[in-house]
């Protein structure tokens, strides 16, 4: 129930190829800010009051609706129907009715029609178009822009006293209109019965012989009923229809990311050059140096330090971590960790608190115990280190034997020695010892010394005889 108590469906067009992405994938699956271009037009949605969302699926309808299922805004009741063919948008919104009038006959009020493409309009906009047109008592209220650029948009086309009368498409427009810049957004307010009625006047009559929904406007305005347009701002209305678009799109969605993170207490020294995914949280006092690549359901504490140059994949970062020139996937971190730089954190890992992981370290699979340190060029996977362990330089679980994965355990506060190989599956007991070099095949029991390496032995005088041998 809207603002005036009266009942609000929607109905989201998203039935189209996309034929100008060039893609395998449907274009409402696109995704931006690592978010499906769907899911953002119901998040926009999700905050007004309608009574249920009506999505139109068509090319790859499974896909689409599967994607719609898991993501869709809680608390917005949405519904998927096919639309078996691509006619045009009016045929597209026709299914959604039909479907409407067989499912939900009572209580639909006015009906919201938004393009599924058009994934950078703001919740505030469209509920303004829904007070606008319930305020005007008018059969239809299209949202429009005025673009310096109107190419690829429908043309609003109104008489001489000023109202709107149609809506022309690029490829159907004369000269005079095409220099017209007053544009469709792709998003309307129709009364049902006015909506009901002017479709089934559309015919696809037209350059790309398909059922235009704006065609809509010209019946209704020649049934005699008004028609209004209500002006958006021109950055929210940009419909994606190739991947140019979508890198503008995304653009504009990411600069409204950050300020909301900045908002909330985040510093972000270069917002131009950090790229934060819509669903990541971020901790109050968390400074995101350039090169941040935040991604999927990564959730960064409050005093962190990310970057420069850090990309972290559906992650959990502890407060007052700090992850340099690195990639962390899958990984949970604790407090004041410290990574990098050049780490690479494969799926799985875990750092307990105060853990250290430095220049050029891989780990896969792993726990880190607490005050652990890996500080250079080693590869740690399928481990459990205990803490305060001190794993040196150049030390490598040997955990693939050419078929299977072995477990590598090392227990608190145990010391390996510089480039160790831990030979799975074995265990370095409790406060033992590695000595650098050495292979380590069997365990080694807590508090003992491992040595696996060949004995040293001397050559005494070898290189002047060496250089004797030369000068001969
Ligand atoms: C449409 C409008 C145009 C407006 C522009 C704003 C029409 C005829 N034209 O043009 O006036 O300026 O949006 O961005 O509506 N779809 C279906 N079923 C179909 C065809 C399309 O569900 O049979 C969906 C698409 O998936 C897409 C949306 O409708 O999400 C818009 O279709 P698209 O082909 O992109 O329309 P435009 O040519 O951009
Ligand atoms: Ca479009």
């Amino acid at each position: 129930m809207t603002e005036n108590g009266k009942p609000l469906t929607a109905v989201v067009l998203a039935a189209g190829q996309g034929t100008r992405m060039r893609s395998e994938r449907p274009k409402v699956l696109h995704t931006l800010c690592g978010r499906p271009m769907i899911v953002w037009v119901l998040e926009a949605l999700a905050p007004l009051d309608c009574e249920r969302a009506v999505v139109v699926v068509g090319h790859r309808a499974d896909e689409v609706s599967e994607v719609i299922d898991e993501f869709a805004p809680d608390g917005l009741i949405v519904s998927t129907v096919e639309q078996p063919d691509q006619r045009g948008t009016g045929d597209a919104t026709s299914v959604a009715l039909s479907w409407l009038q067989d499912e939900d006959p009572e209580e639909q009020g006015d009906i919201l029609v938004l393009n599924g493409d058009g994934p950078v309009i703001t919740s505030e906009t469209l509920a303004e178009l829904v007070v606008m047109h319930q305020m005007s008592g008018t059969s239809a209220t299209i949202l429009s822009a005025r673009l310096e650029d109107p190419t690829g948009y429908g043309r609003i086309i109104r008489d001489d006293d000023g109202r709107v009368v149609r809506v022309v498409e690029e490829p159907d427009c004369g000269p005079e209109e095409a220099a017209i810049n007053e544009v469709n957004a792709g998003f309307y307010c129709f009364t049902r019965p006015s909506l009901g009625t002017s479709l089934e006047q559309v015919v696809p009559d037209n350059a790309q012989g398909e059922h235009y929904l704006p065609d809509a406007v010209r019946f209704i305005v020649e049934s005699g009923e008004l028609v209004e347009a209500f002006e958006a701002p021109a950055e929210e209305i940009l419909g994606v229809n190739s991947r140019a678009d979508l890198a503008i799109a995304e653009a504009l969605l990411r600069a409204r990311v950050n300020e909301a993170h900045m908002m909330n207490g985040v510093t972000i020294v270069d917002p131009t050059n950090t790229y934060i995914d819509a669903d990541v949280s971020i901790g109050q006092d968390t400074v995101l140096l350039p090169g941040s690549v935040l991604q999927g359901e990564s959730a960064i504490a409050e005093r962190c330090e990310i970057g420069p140059e850090a990309r972290i994949i559906d992650s959990v970062v502890g407060p007052g971590s700090v992850v340099t020139y690195s990639v962390v996937r899958e990984s949970s971190l604790g407090e004041e960790v410290s990574v990098g730089p050049y780490a690479s954190l494969r799926p799985g890992t875990r750092l307990a608190r105060g853990a250290h992981i430095g220049t050029s370290v891989e780990l896969k699979a792993s726990v880190v115990g607490a005050g652990s340190k890996i500080p250079h060029l080693a590869y740690i996977g399928d481990a459990d280190i205990g803490e305060d362990v001190n794993i040196g330089a150049g030390t490598i679980t040997c955990n693939f034997d050419g078929e299977e994965k072995h477990k590598t355990v090392v227990e608190d506060g145990a010391r390996v020695g510089s480039d160790t190989m831990l030979v799975a599956p074995v265990t370095v007991g409790r406060d033992a010892y590695t000595a650098a070099g050495s292979a380590i095949t069997v365990d080694v029991p807590p508090g003992d010394l491992g040595v696996a390496r060949a004995k040293q032995h001397n050559v005494e005088g070898w290189v002047a005889r060496k250089r004797g041998k030369r000068e001969e």
